[in-house]
């Protein structure tokens, strides 16, 4: 068997930024500043992939030329193909985003769900290193994203930001844009938004753990506290860079 590669390239496309680095594939950190443009206001994939062309083009030169490169994209990746847009240009529904990417950038691409990624990223080098069983990320921010990894094996592509919660679409009641959208206190955010979907994840999964990602785990201190669940619930560490470390890690597989 070949020897699994020490250098890839990960980047990790966001509603509002499309942002990359080289990561150290035994550390998982960034060999260099990762290097971020501003997602097009009208985000196609032709938009966005001769942005991802201009990242990768600042590193590439620098990494060997067979290092692997692993892109994330916020919906549904089946064997290539993008299968959902809740939160991006709905172009991308149907879109075969991995053979775009690796024809802009004459290179083999692997495509990833975001929150998928993260939860790679935060289980082979963040908060959930090492930990067995059933562990369950959720990514609060635009939207809910989710990953599910068994005994360090990730079941891709859960969509559990949509489940059903109360009648509504879930993360448009307990994502962090929400939050903000409503002017919701934390507590209240956390008492009447997370406590029931957490509490329904909890019902349906029995999970081992739980690590909260997105732009408000770095505050985890102002709405873990408000919530009584069996489960143990932690912060995720790698903060941002968890799409662009697992992404990179994924695409080494
Ligand atoms: C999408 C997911 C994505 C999440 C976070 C959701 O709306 O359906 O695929 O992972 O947002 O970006």
């Amino acid at each position: 068997m070949a020897d699994r590669p020490t250098v890839a390239l990960g980047i990790d496309i966001g509603g509002s930024g499309i942002k990359g680095a080289p990561v150290n594939l035994v550390t998982g950190e960034f060999l260099e500043d990762r290097y971020k443009l501003a997602t097009p206001a009208k985000s196609t994939p032709e938009a966005v992939a001769a942005l991802v062309g201009q990242i990768a083009e600042r590193f590439l030169d620098t990494l060997p030329s067979d290092a692997p490169i692993g892109v994330t994209i916020p919906g549904i990746v089946r064997h290539g193909v993008v299968q959902s847009a809740a939160n991006i240009d709905k172009s991308w529904m149907g879109c075969p985003g991995e053979k775009l990417f690796s024809d802009v950038l004459g290179r083999r691409v692997h495509l990833v769900n975001d929150a998928d990624a993260a939860g790679v990223g935060e289980l082979r080098y963040g908060s959930a290193k090492g930990r067995d069983g059933l562990v369950i990320l959720t990514t609060l921010g635009t939207g809910i994203g989710s990953a599910i990894l068994y005994d360090g094996v990730l079941v891709p592509n859960a969509e559990l930001g949509h489940i059903e919660l109360n009648g509504h679409d879930a993360e448009s009641r307990a994502a962090a844009s929400a939050k903000e959208r409503e002017g919701l206190s934390y507590e209240e955010w956390a008492t009447q938004r997370l406590q029931p979907y957490y509490a329904f994840l909890e019902f349906l999964f029995s999970p081992d753990l739980f690590v909260v990602g997105g732009g408000v785990s770095r505050k985890p201190d102002k709405f873990l506290p408000y919530l009584k669940l069996q489960t143990p619930i932690i912060p995720a560490t790698l903060k941002n860079a968890a799409g662009i470390i697992g992404a990179a890690s994924l695409a080494a597989d």
